[in-house]
């Protein structure tokens, strides 16, 4: 069954038993983070009984495993990454629709964000609310080109935003806006198309491309867009809610703290953004990722590995797949290879080390080994590799600004763990197994007796 947009999706989700419904009343004040936190699971969750909010729903997890995501763009699970490369290149241009669910609701004046939307606090020391979900959309100063991307924004009281505007295409775009002394016209969608998501993963700098268009390569479909009520963005018409507003030159306020992506406590000085006008679904349902949770390492981990393992492999062909591991902000990565030299392990290493900020450790293990299943890598690290022999140390490369680990002169140290089999004798690393048609039985009679 195709689909249209997030309620659509949510309901194949239901169909395939992949979402849970909660009907208990729970408050966005902690209570349904520490819900995603303790069924800690791959399922999407929907809440449908918010304290304050009667009426409204929010839903997380959506993304939450390569499985739902293959099933976003229908292609086999096994081969999603492939087919990640190859959608977001093939771009498919944006439909503009005068059909907009999204503007069934309008509002213009007395603004409250938070008494209007159930918006999360996740974590004890949170300052306030955050949006995690929000795609903010706006428009080159210099050629009027139009982008998008996502950004964690805070929710400050009444029409007022903050967010950290650190990637690019909307960063440059405010850069720009700012140093000729202009604010910023965006437009921030919640409760987006999931695939609208996945093309805000994708790269791009102010030149393009357009990640509207990645999103329609990777859904196979051109995501349907309709102009603003109040600038000259084009924002998604199926999308839950609009924000229309303005980033204001010249000020900066704290942000934060703000529990993040990498399970510490940050505080930013931040631009502002003040919201003037909202469009929205008549019972809109609240899209939100959970902090330091499954989906944001899933979805950054197919957007960061998809963006350079093309140009890896032309340089390591024994390369087979990049992962990183669950909770560490793709500070920790993991590499398989095919029958690849210790020569080669170490040059891709050097390289995967090098390609991102983010990336500080790196193990690479041989294609017997599940890195999507940080036991057998772990395994493979226990088992096949020796400190003295097979570690790579760099030092002095630039940090992450969100690693707090990173000294004050910005500074990391890297490494990489080489935990391929090696030797003469390769024989002794042989992986234990069962016979394929022995599991595919013992699956069917545990499903029959409903144990999985
Ligand atoms: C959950 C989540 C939150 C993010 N929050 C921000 C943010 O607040 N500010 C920002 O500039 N980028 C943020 N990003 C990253 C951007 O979406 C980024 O442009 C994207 O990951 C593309 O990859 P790149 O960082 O390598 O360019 C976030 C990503 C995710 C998955």
């Amino acid at each position: 069954m195709a689909y249209r947009d997030l309620r659509d999706f949510l309901k194949i989700l239901e169909e395939e038993e992949e979402l849970l419904t909660v009907q208990e009343q729970l408050n966005p004040r902690f209570e349904l983070s520490a819900a995603m936190k303790v069924i800690n699971d791959t399922r999407a969750v929907k809440f449908d009984n918010i304290i304050g909010y009667p009426g409204k729903a929010a839903v997380c997890n959506v993304l939450g495993t390569r499985h739902r995501i293959a099933r976003l763009m229908g292609v086999p699970e096994e081969t999603l990454t492939q087919s990640f490369i190859d959608r977001k290149s093939q771009l498919i241009n944006p439909l503009v629709v005068k059909e907009a669910p999204v503007k069934e609701v309008i509002i213009r004046e007395n603004i409250d964000l938070p008494s209007l939307i159930p918006v999360l606090t996740y974590h004890e020391k949170d300052v306030s609310p955050y949006f995690t979900s929000a795609i903010i959309i706006a428009r080159d100063p210099e050629t009027g080109m139009q982008n998008m991307g996502l950004h964690r924004i805070q929710v400050k009281g009444g029409n007022r935003l903050g967010s950290l505007l650190a990637n690019p295409p909307i960063a440059t775009f405010w850069q720009r806006a700012e140093s000729v002394g202009q604010g910023l016209e965006v437009a921030i969608a919640i409760g987006v198309d999931p695939a609208i998501i996945l093309g805000a993963m994708t790269k791009a700098t102010a030149e393009g491309p357009d990640k509207f268009a990645a999103a329609g390569g990777i859904k196979g479909e051109a995501i349907e867009l309709t102009p603003a009520e109040t600038s000259n963005l084009l924002v998604p018409a199926r999308a839950e809610i609009i924000l229309e507003g303005r980033i204001i030159p010249g000020l900066r306020e704290q942000e934060g703290p703000f529990g993040e992506s990498t399970g510490n406590y940050f505080q930013y000085e931040n631009p502002v953004i003040e919201i003037h006008t909202i469009t929205h679904r008549r019972e809109f349902i609240y899209h939100n990722i959970q902090v330091w949770g499954t989906e944001p390492d899933v979805i950054l981990t197919l957007g960061v590995s998809t963006e350079n393992i093309s140009s890896l492999k032309r340089m390591v062909p024994s390369l087979k797949d990049i992962n990183f591991s669950p909770g560490t902000c793709m500070f920790n990565a993991v590499a398989s290879v095919q029958g690849a030299t210790t020569a080669e392990v170490r040059k891709l290493m050097n390289l995967i080390l090098s390609m991102d900020q983010r990336i500080k450790n790196i193990i690479v293990v041989d294609d017997d080994v599940n890195i999507f299943d940080m036991r057998e890598v772990e395994w493979a690290l226990a088992t096949r590799f020796q400190a003295d022999r097979d570690l790579l140390l760099l030092t002095g490369l630039k940090g992450y600004v969100i690693d707090p680990s990173v000294g004050a002169d910005g500074f990391t140290a890297k490494i990489g763990m080489d935990a391929t089999k090696k030797g003469e004798d390769l024989d002794k690393f042989e992986k234990i197994t069962m016979p394929e048609e022995s599991i595919s039985r013992a699956r069917e009679a545990l499903k029959a007796s409903g144990g999985i």
